[in-house]
This record gives structure tokens, C-alpha cells and sequence, in this order.
């Protein structure tokens, strides 16, 4: 990260690492090993990308950090249940996540289905009690119902996993792209653009800054999941903490699949430079979030 980044992210980060914390201190009607598997995939050594984007755009609204915890908290188990899910052995069936054992690896799969369940659920419990007035918490579990819902993450997961066995014979054709893009737009673009717009309603933000930080959302949704595909190509597992060349050896849609590593990278810094344009219109206080884009095409896992 870039030495400000750094700076910014070393003081939130332990804002969000203790709200999580103490949101899955579970009552004792929570099996022992069931709160150790949540919390195990959620409070791992993850980056916490997404709460960053939700604490910096209520800054960038006019906001403060403290106002936004609860929806970066939220985002945040929205992740880690996606991602539980998407090692199982039934989708990408990965044993590595975060540079540990996946959570199914750790806990058996039942424990780690169940422990994304929770996460889900927990979610949307703490969006309906921690925020208010009341008319805030039901915007926010709408935006975030239909980031994970079955027209974006779920329905892009699904069609992730459909175009694997599609292709897994044949080489890449012109509606690939076509496909690709929504996909990647789907299963994380749309999250991304939710924890924006999360952070947009907390600072109470007019429409017009909502839709700023919308069209910010999916330039970075996208450049990231593209910086996604182009680690597993080119990254070193011990680094990204996940195993490497799998998307490759599986058929996966990627972008470097699709247009090669050189128009991967070139279309990712496009969609960063896009994105810090789009951010003019927010002034000085959204200088976090042109960081945080300008992070994730360097990123190195
Ligand atoms: C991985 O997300 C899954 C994608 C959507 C590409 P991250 O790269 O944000 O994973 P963590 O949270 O840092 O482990
Ligand atoms: C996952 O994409 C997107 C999710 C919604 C979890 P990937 O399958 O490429 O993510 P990694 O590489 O396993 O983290
Ligand atoms: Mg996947
Ligand atoms: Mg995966
Ligand atoms: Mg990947």
C-alpha cells in the first residue's frame, strides 16, 4: 500500500478488526465449534478492502468513521460467507484462503455451510440493530440484499461455475467477453458498489454523490476482480495466501484467458484512472478512495 494508505489503513483497520470481533461474540445458544468456524473465516488475515470502501465513502460524503462501522461490518461477513462458500468442493473446491486452510478444510463442509449461513444472517441483523434512524437500516439492507442476491453475487457466482464446464474444451469466443464482464460485475462488482453506497446513505449523502460513488464502484469492482484473475495467473502463492494457476487448469472465464495478461493489466489501469476522474466530483475528502483504487492495481495479493 502506498505510504498514506498505510497511515489511513492502519487506524481504521482496527476499527473494523474490533467491531467484528465483538459482533460474533455469540450467546451461548451458538455451538463452540460453529463460532469458532465463523470466526475463523471472518476475522482471518483478509484485507478488508471492502469496509475501507465503506468507511472512506462516508468520509468522502461528509461522514465520519464511526457512523459507517456497522455497514463495513456487514459487508465484511457478506464477503467472508462468499467465500467460505466459493472454496467448497462443490464450487472451486480450494484448500487455501488468506494463507491458512480453508474454513470446510478446518471444520468439515457442514460447519463451514453453516458458518456462512450465520455470516449471511449476521449481516443483515446488524444492518436492522446498529443503524438508525430506522429509514437508514432498511436502505441499507435493501442495497446490500440485492448486492448478494440472486441478480448479482449469487447469480454471477452461478454463472462462473456454469462457464467453467462450458468451457472447459474450447478456447475463448468473441461472446466470452460479453459474458465475462457480467459475471465479474456480478459476483464482485456488485459488492463493491454496495459498500460505497452503504457508506453514501450512512454520511447521508445527496443523489448525486450516490451516483458518484456508484460509477467508482464498478470501475474498481471490476479492475479488482480483473487484478483477481491476473494473481492467479501471475502470482506467487506464498504471497496471495491462495492457491495459484487453478483458474487456468479449470477452464475459468478470466480476463487473461479471454484478451491475455498485457490488455488484463492495461484494461485495469484504465478502469483505476476512469475511477479517479469519477471521483473529482466528490473534492479533497474522497483522496482516500483514489488510494484505495490506485491500491488494487498494485496489489500483490
Ligand atoms: C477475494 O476477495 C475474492 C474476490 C472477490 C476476488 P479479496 O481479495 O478481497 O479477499 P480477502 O478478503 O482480502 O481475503
Ligand atoms: C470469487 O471469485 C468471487 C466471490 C464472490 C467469492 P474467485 O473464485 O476468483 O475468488 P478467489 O480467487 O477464490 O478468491
Ligand atoms: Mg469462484
Ligand atoms: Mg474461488
Ligand atoms: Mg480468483
Amino acid at each position: 500500500m502506498p505510504a498514506t494508505l498505510t497511515e489511513i489503513a492502519s487506524e481504521l483497520l482496527g476499527l473494523v478488526d474490533s467491531a467484528l470481533d465483538r459482533y460474533t461474540d455469540f450467546g451461548p445458544g451458538c455451538p463452540d465449534e460453529l463460532r469458532e468456524a465463523i470466526r475463523y473465516a471472518l476475522l482471518g488475515p483478509g484485507k478488508r478492502f471492502r469496509p475501507l470502501l465503506t468507511l472512506l465513502a462516508c468520509r468522502a460524503c461528509g461522514g465520519n468513521y464511526e457512523q459507517a462501522l456497522p455497514a463495513a461490518c456487514a459487508v465484511e461477513m457478506v464477503h467472508a460467507y462468499s467465500l467460505i462458500h466459493d472454496d467448497l468442493p462443490a464450487m472451486d473446491n480450494d484448500d487455501f484462503r488468506r494463507g491458512r486452510p480453508t474454513c470446510h478444510k478446518k471444520f468439515g463442509e457442514p460447519l463451514a455451510i453453516l458458518a456462512g449461513d450465520a455470516l449471511l444472517a449476521r449481516a443483515f441483523e446488524i444492518l436492522a440493530t446498529e443503524l438508525r434512524p430506522a429509514a437508514l437500516a432498511q436502505a441499507c439492507c435493501a442495497v446490500l440484499a440485492e448486492a448478494a442476491g440472486a441478480c448479482a453475487l449469487v447469480g454471477g457466482q452461478a454463472d462462473d461455475l456454469a462457464a467453467e464446464s462450458a468451457r472447459s474444451a474450447s478456447e475463448p469466443s468473441p461472446t466470452d467477453l460479453e459474458q465475462l464482464e457480467s459475471i465479474h460485475r456480478r459476483k464482485t462488482g456488485a459488492l463493491i458498489c454496495a459498500s460505497l453506497k452503504m457508506g453514501g446513505l450512512v454520511a447521508g449523502a445527496d443523489p448525486e454523490s450516490l451516483k458518484i460513488l456508484e460509477r467508482y464502484g464498478w470501475c474498481v469492482g471490476l479492475a479488482f476482480q480483473i487484478t483477481d484473475d491476473l494473481l492467479d495467473e501471475c502470482g506467487c502463492a506464498s504471497e496471495v495466501g491462495k492457491g495459484v494457476g487453478k483458474d487456468r487448469k479449470y477452464g475459468k472465464l478470466t480476463y487473461p484467458a479471454v484478451i491475455g495478461l498485457e490488455a488484463s493489466r492495461d484494461l485495469a489501469a484504465h478502469l483505476t484512472e476512469e475511477a479517479c476522474e469519477v471521483l473529482e466530483g466528490l473534492g479533497p475528502q474522497a483522496e482516500g478512495l483514489k488510494l484505495l483504487a490506485r491500491f488494487v492495481l498494485s496489489r500483490k495479493k
